[in-house]
This record gives C-alpha cells, structure tokens and sequence, in this order.
C-alpha cells in the first residue's frame, strides 16, 4: 500500500503484460478489494487500485453522493478529474504503458470509470464496469473511437433501475465507444458466471488495444 500520489492505492506490477488494469472499488471499498478480481480477469497484467477519498459515514467512495443513486455532480467531476492526474502520475510514476490501461469497476467504481471514460477520452483503453449508472449527462458527445466497453447487469438489482444501465450503453455507443452489453437475472451482487464472462471478453480485447490516440 502506498500513500503518496494523491491517494492511498496499491500497486503490484505485472508479468511480461503491457496491460495494467485500473481496479476501482465499490462503496465501503478499498484498493485491496478487487485485487483477487483482477488477478481472475487479466492473469498477468499489472494491478493498480486507489482508494476512494470520500467518506460517507465511514465508507470510501469515489465521489460524493446526495442520496442512493443522485450523485454531487460538481463533486463527481472534480474527484474524476483528480483521479486521472492520478492515473498520469501513477504511470510515469511505476513506469506503466499508456497504450495498455484498462479500468475494471464495480457499482461506485463502475460510475467512476464511466465518468472517466467521459470526461478523459482515451485515458482508458478498455473498460469492464459491473453495475454501473449514468455518472452524468454529457453537454457534448465525447470521441471514445472504438474502445470496448463491457457492461455486466443485474435485471434485479434494487439500486440500479435497467433503464439507467441502458441510458449510459446509449451514451458510450453514440460516443462511438464499442459497447458489449450483458443482461443477467441478478441482483447487485456480482456473480461467479459474470466474472468468467467478462475474463472471456477480455481475453479477445486487451491483444488488440491500440497505440495512444494523439
Ligand atoms: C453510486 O453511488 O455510485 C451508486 O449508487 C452505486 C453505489 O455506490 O453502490
């Protein structure tokens, strides 16, 4: 664990992989959470997982919220754009390749890598958000060029209404990001089957990321 670079993370670097993958944290999370995730999803490639720096009664998150799923938007675009100087930092930092950064997020951590995707087009390569939400409205479409998206949804899940899964795959897609959807009938729990199928999807996309758009 780390502190320094304007949050608390932990990093661990990666086989021969050019790959790094960006863990972010649920609510009530931390950097080491997801790490067993991300060693099932990417065996291989670097792991990197900063702690959220809100605290809502005691829990990290990544950005403020007003109530169950109505986010502080000022507070979300400062704190995204907090964490991508954190993301530049940590790759000159540990020596990472910008061509190979990939998040993976789950609920809050999802919605913070979608706002990422949205306000910093081509800072993420690829994405896998499990449960993820609209994070905003964008005023102009972002050019988001190809990148694969993996959206993993619960049919069930109490906190996140389908239409507001299927509102953001609408924004990715018209942001020309390539978007692989898929429905399951769960709840907001994240199931064994979703992890397996988006290590396969992964597994297709990450030989194939692209140089760092110009
Ligand atoms: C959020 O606040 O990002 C969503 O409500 C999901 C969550 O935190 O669990």
């Amino acid at each position: 664990m780390s502190g320094d670079l304007g949050f608390v993370h932990r990093f661990e670097p990666g086989d021969d992989s050019n790959v790094t993958l960006l863990l972010f944290h649920g609510t009530g999370g931390d950097e080491n959470d997801l790490v067993p995730l991300g060693r099932e999803l990417a065996p291989g490639a670097a792991i990197l997982g900063p702690r959220g720096k809100v605290l809502e009664h005691g829990a990290p998150r990544f950005f403020r919220r007003l109530a169950e799923g109505v986010f502080d938007h000022e507070d979300l675009v400062r704190r995204t754009h907090e964490l991508a100087d954190f993301i530049e930092a940590a790759t000159e930092r540990y020596e990472l390749d910008p061509s190979g950064l990939v998040a993976a997020g789950y609920s809050n951590g999802a919605n913070i890598a979608a706002s990422l995707t949205l306000l910093h087009p081509g800072l993420l390569r690829a994405a896998v958000l499990f449960r993820a939400m609209v994070p905003f409205e964008p005023e102009a479409t972002p050019d988001l060029a190809g990148m694969p998206v993996f959206i993993a949804a619960g049919q069930m899940d109490r906190m996140i209404p389908p239409d507001n899964t299927q509102r953001l795959t609408e924004i990715l897609t018209e942001a020309s990001a390539d978007v692989d959807l898929r429905w399951r009938s769960v709840g907001h729990g994240l199931t064994y089957e979703e992890v397996a199928e988006a290590k396969g999807w992964l597994s297709g996309v990450l030989p194939n990321l692209g140089p760092t758009p110009k």
